[in-house]
């Protein structure tokens, strides 16, 4: 069972100026939840305990978000809303928060490494905040994975032609196979946004990863790649060049919120779901569409 939750969330958020140049882009409101609500409610959903976020001082809203205050809490409660007070309640209770610093954003993989000393030796998940899933299961299968393999597990999902060169895209051996339920498959390598015909796979690497530990050691011996920046990935190319890791195909419900039409298209999709104003918003909606065609 994995309990430590590592959320890189120093990045600089360029897509989404000029809101982030004062909000942090992990706190940017999906209806009245910030984003990184989510991303911790699917944590916590798959049992993890100990979150480990990864900040810099330029964004003391982050921290100032999980801080208790009584003033809010009873806030809620006047408002009937004593499931959201119950829930931020319990960070610094029964659910610990650490703050990791990143001085300088100089990529994912230097990110994940400032959470060394908080996450200690066990296996973790790194969850990367701009992007959301629809539920806990992602999670509960790459940890899954880990536990009968030994090995890292990454969540993957297949991707047209033309979105490869935007991610991190794995090189799979031998044929998937059904790992405690899930489609899983091993692969040795990982290439960071290749160019498509490049490309070893139409298999990208989205944002859950359940990594083993020694992962840390792999991410202190990079060099900036290309971009000049210290990747993830680059790491686990090397992790899986000694022994495959494995890639569990993603089936769950997946947005990427950092850039402004999926940040858009994820509001709207909440939106239409809220148990509250759902139902009025999706009449309003009808008629916009309507009125615009
Ligand atoms: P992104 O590259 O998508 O985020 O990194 P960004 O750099 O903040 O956004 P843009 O591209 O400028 O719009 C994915 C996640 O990794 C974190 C980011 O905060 C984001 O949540 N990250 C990225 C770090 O914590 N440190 C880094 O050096 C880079």
């Amino acid at each position: 069972m994995i309990t430590t939750a590592v959320v890189p969330a120093a990045g600089m958020g360029t897509r989404m100026l000029p809101a982030t140049k004062a909000v942090p882009k992990e706190l940017l409101p999906i209806v009245e939840r910030p984003a990184l609500q989510l991303i911790v409610d699917e944590a916590v959903g798959a049992g993890v305990d100990h979150l480990v976020i990864v900040t810099s001082r330029s964004k003391p809203a982050i921290e100032q978000y999980f801080a208790p205050d009584a003033a809010v809490e009873e806030s809620l409660q006047r408002q009937g809303r004593g499931a959201v007070a119950d829930q931020l309640r319990r960070y610094g209770n029964d659910i610990r928060v650490s703050f990791a610093f990143q001085d300088r954003p100089l990529g994912l993989g230097h990110a994940v490494a400032c959470a060394r000393d908080a996450v200690g030796d066990r296996p973790f998940f790194v969850m990367l905040p701009d992007e959301l899933m629809s539920d806990s299961s992602l999670l509960a299968g790459l940890t899954r994975v880990l536990d009968d393999t030994g090995v890292g597990a990454v969540a993957l999902k297949r991707m047209p032609r033309t979105e490869l060169s935007r991610y991190g895209i794995v090189s799979p051996v031998g044929e998937a196979r059904v790992v405690s339920g899930l489609d899983a498959l091993p692969f040795v390598g990982v290439v960071e946004k290749p160019a498509v015909d490049d490309a070893p796979s139409d298999l990208a690497i989205i944002g859950r990863y359940a990594l083993t530990p020694d992962i840390f050691d792999d991410l202190d011996a990079l060099t900036p790649g290309s971009t000049g920046e210290l990747q993830l990935t680059d790491a686990l190319a090397a992790q899986a060049a000694r022994e495959p890791l494995w890639g569990v195909v993603s089936t769950v419900g997946r947005r990427d919120i950092g850039s402004p039409l999926g940040w858009l298209q994820a509001v709207v999709e909440a939106a239409a779901d809220h148990d509250e104003h759902g139902a009025a918003f999706r009449e309003w909606l009808k008629d916009e569409v309507r009125r615009r065609n």
